[in-house]
């Protein structure tokens, strides 16, 4: 069937709010948000973060306030990553179960029951080095690393996580998360693997907020160089393989096509992680009236959503949940 001028004229169904919404062909629902919180060590915290304007710092006693509102926004599930007192070349303290990030998860269990909590499982906010991994002789040893990780993992599954998302991009991770978990009988504790992570320019705000950035050297040996896809894909079917349950595509607006062919060739839900520079480029740019903020951040979303993705990571989500809400 051919589609001419003037039989078929497409403004037809564009011409009011309704007919439009009647054919929209891709909605963004509350349903698909993650909202990322940083804890601290200590208490009463609520410390606005420089480099991400309109987050903060939270303690594990107040992060309770902050998740409880994104619960009663609809949100969900939330997103931890923790700020510890102390960092040393085996981030050690990642797995303290006294740690700002167990605390947390365990306190927002306790108030939000319904809420997913899921951790971000990584070691480069916790080794003075800054790596998300172990260093040896200048390199970030990978096997070795492996075991870390596993332990961070069950002090997070035993604080209460119902999700742990790897975030490091050591190889066979994911696999030796699994195994630790089964064996200590959390078997029912998914991961969500950020599985094709890029080494990106636009993680630079939540380093600062993080305090994670490399000391020496990048991230190159183990996170994606930016031009490949079909590693990505090799990437995706990898973690699956270990036994990922939710896969993630990291960064966002720069992978739309990574997002789209992960989301034709996998049937796994599919996470996407809009980052924090992606998030301080709206916020800037809106900061000087150079963008209408609501409008620019749904339209973003949507184009998340449209290229495929089922999950969507965003420091926006506590806005997005207000102005679906207002409609
Ligand atoms: C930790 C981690 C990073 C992000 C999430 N987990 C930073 C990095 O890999 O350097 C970035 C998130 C963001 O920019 O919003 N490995």
């Amino acid at each position: 069937m051919s589609m001419n001028y003037p039989q078929y004229r497409p403004r037809r169904l564009r011409r009011s709010e309704s007919l439009r919404r009647m054919v929209r062909e891709t909605r963004l629902s509350v349903d698909s948000l993650v909202y990322p919180l940083f804890v601290a060590a200590g208490s009463r915290l609520r410390r606005p973060i420089p480099s991400l304007p309109g987050q903060y710092h939270w303690s594990p006693d107040t992060v309770v306030e902050e998740a409880r509102r994104a619960y009663e926004l609809g949100i969900p599930a939330v997103l931890l990553f923790g700020l510890p007192e102390r960092k040393d070349p085996m981030g050690e303290s990642a797995a303290d179960p006294n740690g700002p990030v167990q605390r947390a998860v365990a306190n927002i269990k306790e108030a939000c029951p319904d809420l997913v909590v899921i951790t971000d499982v990584c070691l480069c906010e916790y080794t003075d080095h800054g790596h998300c991994g172990l260093v040896e002789d200048g390199k970030i040893v990978n096997d070795a690393t492996l075991d870390v990780l596993a332990r961070v993992a069950l002090s997070h599954a035993e604080a209460g996580a119902d999700i742990v998302a790897p975030s490091d991009m050591m190889d066979g991770r994911v696999g030796a998360i699994r195994e630790a978990l089964d064996e200590e009988g959390w078997e029912d504790v998914a991961i969500m693997s950020y599985a094709a992570k890029y080494a990106s320019a636009f993680y630079g705000p939540f380093r600062e907020a993080a305090g994670s950035a490399p000391q020496f050297g990048d991230r190159r040996s183990y996170q994606m160089d930016p031009p490949n896809v079909r590693e990505a894909l090799r990437e995706i079917e990898l973690d699956i393989n270990e036994g990922a349950d939710i896969v993630m595509v990291k960064p966002a607006l720069a992978y739309l096509d990574v997002i789209y062919r992960v989301r034709q060739a996998f049937d796994h839900p599919v996470a996407a992680y809009n980052v924090s520079g992606e998030y301080v480029m709206v916020k800037t740019a809106a900061a000087q009236g150079l963008l209408d903020e609501r409008r620019a951040v749904l339209e973003l979303l949507t184009g998340i959503r449209r290229a495929g993705a089922d999950i969507i990571i965003t420091y926006h989500a506590p806005d997005i949940a207000q102005w679906l809400r207002e409609g």
